[in-house]
């Protein structure tokens, strides 16, 4: 007996044809002497039937749930009132005719099967899920999940490919890479007291092969960074990394926007328009407070400085006379104390130092900071009765970002819908920002983002006010991806290593072998790296990253299958030179 067909496969054009299917019992059941056997496979389910008559009816009666089981079978239709039309093999049934068992099961720690017959599978802890990984995976849900990912990475493959891209796979036992984030560190055994780094990204690689010549480079590339856990980061992800050379931002935007036009329709039948939109940082920051901003809701900052030059409101006095601003929203309905409380959590959080408020009523603002306002304040914000005016004053960047947040959480409690696919390419970035515990400069991207060309004079009299040849792509208000144009010249990354004073030595400790690299001739060459798991998380609907990736770390950051991280050997440590102190 060989398998002829998928469980999940066979239809009314399979009608009285032999077939045998190899699978997993989704479920059993005995009904008026006959025996029901839901056979499922990663392509879906069919039911079986078995005859009291028929040969396998005493295999049959021993399987349970979760047995591996091979049938051979006739294909039959079934009766009109036992139809499914929630499953694609709902009009036919398989009349057993040999069974055999391939394994047994023990009963999985949670159900699995629901998924399968189109119902809803069952919340289950996470911890449990991830523990049993394997057997999460089988589910419909996680199944449709690892399909997409393929059909993605395929779809990938296929575009670069046909655009003339090569596929390098670059090492993972490397030295340090300047992404800014923590490295995880592997000890070696044949040098005690060195160590690799797992690389945070492939970017100093990728440079060096279009130093070599490769021209377009891509690699699903595997990330490694040692930073604090959140739903949209893991201590290992997979980045898509390409870099292209003899290249300008727009050829970047160009064949990403092809590439993702490509993506969603080959893996989710879904035309996404081109190009996208583009917004400079500093215009997302002042309209939207983020620079990744959601941009498929309104609910627009607004400056609001004006309202309070007349010094009423002490607090807000200060803060303008100290050079910082005042920002507004404007909530479109009669916020509750409470809901106004919850926001003030938020705009804290993200260091705001409160949150002021004042209703907009038919005589004018009332409640909290209204006998400061002017009578006119809600008119010039454009706010009408019935709504809810919400200030924050700080620094430009604090309250901007503090509102940011106000209008993130604002569209969640007021149930703002947001659908759809919203992309947007943030430029423009500034290329250095000020580092007030270092007292300098530090480069917002990576030390080998070309800057501006129309802003390089500024390098030395204005560094804050240079733009970078940088650009983020933004989905739904996530950072899907980043990258920019690279200096490929000497001169003016010395220049760069200066402004953000990265001494010779320094510099030649750190990243010698790249900067000789630079010495041989290096094209101009610039790329992009995509959050691959972001992406699929968005493309999924999933609530985390985790979802997306087949056997991924717990919030904490261990692995609950293997028990990773473990303790080792005390020998093994010895011969690596290392002793772990409390
Ligand atoms: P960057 O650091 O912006 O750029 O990373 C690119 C994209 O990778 C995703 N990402 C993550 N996804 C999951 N977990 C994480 N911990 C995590 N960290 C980052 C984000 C991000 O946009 N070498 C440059 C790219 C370049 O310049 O070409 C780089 O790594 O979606
Ligand atoms: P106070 O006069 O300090 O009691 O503040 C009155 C209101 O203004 C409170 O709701 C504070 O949360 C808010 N508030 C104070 N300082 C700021 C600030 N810098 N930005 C936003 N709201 C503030």
């Amino acid at each position: 007996m060989k398998r002829t067909h998928y469980c999940g496969e066979l239809t009314k054009a399979q009608l009285g044809e032999t077939v045998v299917l190899e699978g997993w019992v989704n479920r059993r059941r005995d009904l008026g002497g006959l025996i029901f056997l839901d056979l499922r496979d990663r392509e879906g389910l069919v039911q079986a039937v078995v005859d009291p008559a028929s040969p396998a009816f005493g295999e049959a009666e021993r399987v349970r749930g979760e047995y591996v089981v091979r049938l051979r079978g006739r294909v039959r239709a079934r009766p009109a009132e036992q139809v499914n039309p929630r499953l694609r093999t709902g009009e036919v049934e398989v009349a057993v005719e040999a069974l055999e068992v391939l394994a047994e099961a023990r009963t999985p720690p949670f159900a699995v099967d629901a998924g399968w017959r189109g119902e809803a599978d069952p919340e289950v802890n996470e911890e449990l899920r991830l523990k049993y990984r394997y057997l999460d995976l089988r589910r419909k849900a996680m199944m449709d999940r690892l399909r997409l990912r393929h059909r993605v990475e395929k779809a990938i493959w296929d575009a670069l490919d046909a655009e003339g891209f090569y596929y390098v796979e670059t090492p993972d036992l490397t030295k340090s890479t300047p992404e800014g984030a923590r490295d995880f560190l592997v000890p070696s055994r044949l040098e005690p007291g060195k160590f690799f780094a797992l690389p945070q990204s492939p970017q100093l690689f990728k440079q060096m092969l279009m130093v070599a010549g490769v021209d377009r480079y891509f690699q699903l590339a595997r990330c490694f960074r040692d930073e604090d856990l959140r739903k949209d980061r893991q201590p290992e992800f997979t980045q898509l990394d390409l870099e292209m050379s003899f290249v300008e931002p727009e050829d970047l935007y160009a064949l990403n926007e092809r590439l993702l036009a490509r993506v969603f329709r080959e893996a989710l039948g879904v035309e996404i328009p081109t190009p996208f939109p583009r917004l400079p940082y500093r215009e997302a920051m002042e309209r939207y407070g983020s620079d990744k901003p959601d941009v498929r809701f309104g609910l627009e900052i607004q400056a609001a400085d004006a309202l309070f030059t007349d010094g009423g409101f002490r607090a807000f006095a200060e803060v303008l006379k100290a050079g910082g601003t005042v920002r507004a929203l404007v909530a479109p309905a009669a916020l509750s104390r409470k809901q106004i409380g919850v926001l003030e959590e938020e705009a804290k959080r993200h260091g705001a130092k409160g949150l002021a408020w004042a209703r907009v009523e038919e005589g004018g603002p009332a409640g909290g900071i209204a006998k400061f306002l002017p009578p006119e304040a809600a008119e010039r914000l454009g706010a009408r009765p019935g709504e809810t005016l919400l200030f924050v004053a700080d620094r430009w960047q604090t309250a901007l970002e503090a509102l940011g947040a106000v209008r993130l959480r604002l569209a969640e409690l007021l149930g703002i819908e947001r659908k759809g696919w919203a992309f947007l390419w943030v430029v423009d970035f500034p290329l250095l920002e000020w580092d007030d515990e270092a007292k300098g400069w530090t480069y917002m991207h990576h030390p080998f983002t070309m800057p501006h060309p129309e802003d390089l004079a500024l390098l030395d009299t204005d560094p804050g006010r240079v733009r970078a040849l940088a650009y983020d792509l933004v989905l739904n208000g996530v950072e899907i991806g980043g990258g920019s144009i690279r200096i490929h010249r000497m001169d003016l990354q010395k220049r760069m290593f200066q402004v953000l004073g990265i001494g010779e030595e320094e510099a030649q400790a750190k990243f010698g072998f790249f900067l000789e690299a630079l010495t041989y001739g290096a094209p101009p060459h610039g790329g992009i790296a995509w959050g691959l798991d972001r992406l699929l998380a968005l493309m999924t609907d999933s609530p985390s990253i985790r979802e997306v990736i087949p056997f991924p770390k717990n919030k904490a950051g261990r692995d609950p299958l293997t028990g990773a991280p473990s303790p080792v050997a005390e020998a093994q440590l010895r011969e690596l030179g290392i002793r772990v102190v409390e």
